[in-house]
């Protein structure tokens, strides 16, 4: 096939993606693949429309690549694409959307509020702590309501901390997502989707070496410790299995997707947020996931290529 892969763009993601694009370009020309792997620019559409490939894959991370925008393009480009559609990307890739279309599905997720920055600005610290405060409990995690690679996440184990960690939740989206932290097992799973219905790959069990699963934790060898599959009990990794690949349907994903959540004491899974276009680096979850499976990574990228064909 004649493979378009696109990689890198303009958003804090921006090298995890050219990474990843590497790879992914990487497993499907072992397989024979024309790939060409392609920095998107205002000069895209035109390219697609000379060029014509058969598929495009795109390996964009974080705005632009999982909110939609991109997609739209190729839709309007009627090129065949790799991931989920653009209506689809856009409703994961709030996880406020997303947290509640899941729960409405069954899943659990954690109790969380949303505050955008103009209601902080507008209310001030201190009323805003106050108002936090007076629903929640520390220990809470602040997060972007948007984005990716944990980047602008705090956990707020001291409630005065709060203020501080939502702003630095608004350098990566205007809306910070206040949620309640779950106590347990931070898993990950990889879902495939290229036919007969979303199939959940073994989950990954994630214990960082140090504190949190940070940017730096994700991307540097050695800071993880992984576990595939999860260190979790049969009928709970299965639970967790069937969490996740609600989670996909219910957000209406297509051929690949991530979700994360954390299983608490009573092995009940919690879920955070599904990802439109997984990590695929040297250090990624899917990965893994997939290697685990038995399944070789070249062969992944081009059914998921010729999934997007059919
Ligand atoms: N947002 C990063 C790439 C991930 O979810 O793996
Ligand atoms: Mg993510």
């Amino acid at each position: 096939l004649d493979i378009v892969v696109l990689a890198g763009g303009i958003s804090h993601e921006r090298d995890v993606s050219l990474r990843t694009g590497r790879r992914v370009a990487d497993g499907l020309q072992s397989l024979g693949h024309r790939v060409t792997v392609l920095e998107p620019d205002g000069a895209l559409l035109g390219y697609l429309r000379e060029s014509r490939p058969d598929v495009v894959w795109p390996a964009l991370h974080g705005s632009s690549g999982e909110d939609g925008a991109l997609r739209a393009l190729l839709e309007l480009a009627g090129v065949p694409f790799v991931g989920s559609t653009t209506d689809a990307a856009r409703l994961a890739w709030s996880k406020p959307a997303a947290k509640t279309v899941v729960a409405r599905a069954g899943v659990s997720t954690p109790a969380s509020v949303t505050l955008p920055k103009e209601t902080f600005r507008e209310l001030g610290a201190n009323s805003v702590l106050d108002t936090v405060l007076a629903a929640f409990e520390v220990p809470l995690v602040v997060k972007p309501a948007h984005g990716g690679s944990a980047q602008g996440v705090t956990i707020v184990t001291v409630a005065g901390e709060l203020p501080r960690a939502m702003v630095d939740a608004y350098t990566y989206a205007d809306v910070a997502l206040i949620e309640r932290k779950v106590e347990g097992v931070e898993v990950s799973v990889a879902v495939l989707d290229t036919g007969d219905g979303p199939v959940a790959l073994p989950p990954v069990e994630i214990e960082p070496l140090e504190g949190a699963y940070t940017f730096d934790a994700r991307y540097n060898a050695g800071e993880t410790r992984f576990y595939v599959p999860a260190r979790l009990e049969p009928e709970v990794l299965h639970a967790v299995c069937a969490a996740a690949t609600a989670a996909h349907s219910a957000l209406g994903l297509r051929h690949l997707s991530r979700v994360d959540l954390i299983v608490d004491a009573d092995g009940v899974p919690w879920f955070l947020e599904a990802n439109v276009l997984p990590g695929l680096t040297e250090t990624s979850i899917m990965p893994q996931a997939i290697a685990a499976s038995g399944r070789d990574l070249g062969d992944v990228y081009a059914t998921l290529a010729a999934a997007a064909i059919a």
